[in-house]
């Protein structure tokens, strides 16, 4: 499914719906240029989650961790500095499998292979300045 949004604040509506609608054990994968929206995306999703801190790009620290709704995490990472994963391969290999986290990945190419089959890949492209054309994977059940 192919969801256009015109604004940023509709791009974290957007998010939010889905991060109302999660579970725990998710694992996102978002692609998309510089300036995409995929750090806006989660944002969005972190309302969802009931995360109250600030949502700040993983882009020089690699991984940040928020405490979320219902005893859950939201994992957040940006590979985009790094050609290869190092130690942090252990660490995404656990969170993936954690049935409590939720785990977001930009910039995923250097763990590729760690992700499991049913993750959702979320793609953004930016046709215009302000207009985003989000395309949301079959496997992700969410009513919009
Ligand atoms: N419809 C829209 N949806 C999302 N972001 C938008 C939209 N319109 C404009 N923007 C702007 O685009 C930028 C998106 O930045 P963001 O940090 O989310 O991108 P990113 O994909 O995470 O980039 P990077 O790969 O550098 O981490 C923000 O400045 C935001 O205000
Ligand atoms: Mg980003």
């Amino acid at each position: 499914m192919i969801i256009e949004v015109t604004s940023e604040q509709q791009m974290k509506d957007l998010a939010t719906t889905i991060g109302n609608s999660l579970i725990g054990g998710e694992v996102f994968e978002l692609v998309g240029d510089v300036g995409a929206g995929k750090t806006t995306f989660v944002k969005g999703l972190a309302k969802g989650l009931a995360i109250e801190d600030d949502i700040q790009s993983p882009s020089f620290t690699i991984s940040r961790l928020y405490d979320a709704r219902d005893n859950l995490q939201l994992v957040h990472y940006d590979f985009y500095r790094l050609s290869e994963p190092g130690i942090m391969a252990n660490e995404v290999a656990e969170m993936v499998h954690d049935e409590k986290t939720i785990t977001v990945i930009e910039w995923a190419a250097i763990v590729e292979g760690m992700l499991p089959e049913n993750r959702f890949t979320i793609e953004i492209e930016s046709p215009t300045e302000t207009t985003r054309s989000v395309t949301l994977p079959n496997n992700l059940k969410v009513t919009l």
